[in-house]
């Protein structure tokens, strides 16, 4: 038996022990599961630190090459339309450092239009809201820092708030939400925000402020009121159990609430120092865990669904090996489609253990 930790695991180790979240005890995994490319993703997620394994691993299953020689993924990086939208991110995600500071520093002469320009020109170029989630599905592989979370967010609300058909003006806000949810993060020390290991309960009671100290920053800007809440609220769950005020669903901001999901979302597709980017079918599957009463029952079905049919029609590769297409999305389970394999149809979601490993 051995210690790893977790960016080390690699799939096919055995646990030596069961495995529990940190604060609340949940059980994440038991004892003698062979680790997959998903369970290394929700320890990662969990923040779980290191854990104990077998000395021998077991042969895990490898995948076969992508039919088509590359996969989607690196067919998607090798666009020009890719290397155009990385170039624009990296180029906001610096302006975006830069100015935030004039916020924090109370600069008289800050414009918050001129800071989201940058961010709505992301936006544009003809880039549909798949195409957007797609690429920063493999932008991550470049840059995870906070700064770059910042605008994930703000992209991901925004897209959000189109799925729900929300108008101009809301569209802005949504998107103003995501850009400062997380702005009091900037007053809590460095040390603490990049600590590699688990945090102590001081520290993170420290983390747990910064949705108090992001209100308070927001405070003297001329800006909606719904940004502000939601830098106040985006930890907030419907069903009372978030932080800092635990209100409930009916108490909580909606544009709070979009951001929620979107802020979940980006964690979990970020949460992989050791591999590609994470699936967004195991995401998906990974917000059905936990409970999707925690969020906004309109927001979270339509973000959901509008990712699944995303994907709908393309070519995936099931932790078994096989190929096969999408063809038929079941409403109750989305994280497991019915999937054509040959001339065969598996229903993801009467097969447990079979799950949706790669988009190919
Ligand atoms: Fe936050
Ligand atoms: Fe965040």
């Amino acid at each position: 038996m051995k210690r790893v930790v977790t960016r080390k695991l690699t799939p096919g180790m055995v646990l030596a022990n069961d495995v529990y979240t940190y604060d609340s005890y949940i059980k994440l995994l038991d004892k003698g599961t062979i680790l997959e490319d998903k369970d290394i993703a929700r320890l990662a997620f969990y923040s779980i630190l290191d854990v104990l394994v077998e000395d021998d691993p077991v042969e895990p299953i490898v995948p076969e090459p992508a039919l088509q020689g590359l996969s989607y993924s690196e067919r998607l990086k090798q666009s020009e339309e890719f290397k155009e939208f990385r170039a624009d991110f990296e180029e906001c995600a610096t302006r975006f450092e830069h100015e935030i500071q004039d916020i924090i520093n109370n600069e008289p002469n800050f414009n918050v239009d001129n800071m989201m320009t940058p961010i709505y020109g992301l936006l544009e170029k003809g880039r549909t809201a798949t195409n957007i989630f797609d690429m920063l599905h493999n932008l991550r592989m470049y840059d995870d820092a906070t700064y770059t979370h910042c605008i994930n967010v703000a992209l991901i609300t925004n897209i959000i708030g189109q799925w729900l058909k929300w108008n101009k003006e809301e569209l802005e806000i949504a998107t103003q939400a995501g850009l400062f949810h997380d702005i009091g993060k900037l007053m809590i020390p460095g040390s603490i925000i990049t600590k590699p290991g688990k945090l102590t309960s001081d520290e993170y009671s420290i983390v747990q402020t910064h949705p108090q100290r992001g209100y308070e920053i927001l405070k003297p800007i001329n800006i909606s009121a719904h940004v502000r809440n939601a830098a106040l609220m985006h930890h907030e769950r419907c069903d009372g159990t978030g932080y800092p005020l635990k209100l409930t669903g009916p108490k909580i901001d909606r544009f709070a609430k979009a951001v929620a999901i979107a802020d979940v979302y980006d964690a979990m597709t970020s949460a992989r120092h050791y591999r590609g980017p994470l699936c967004p079918f195991i995401a998906i599957s990974m917000f059905e865990e936990e409970g999707l009463h925690k969020y906004d029952p309109e927001i979270i079905m339509v973000f959901l669904q509008n990712i699944v049919n995303t994907y709908l029609l393309n070519t995936v590769r099931l932790n078994t090996g096989e190929i096969g297409e999408i063809i038929f999305v079941n409403k109750t389970h989305l994280s497991k489609p019915t999937i054509k394999v040959g001339e065969d149809y598996i229903d993801l979601s009467k097969c447990p253990g079979v799950y949706i490993q790669e988009i190919v």
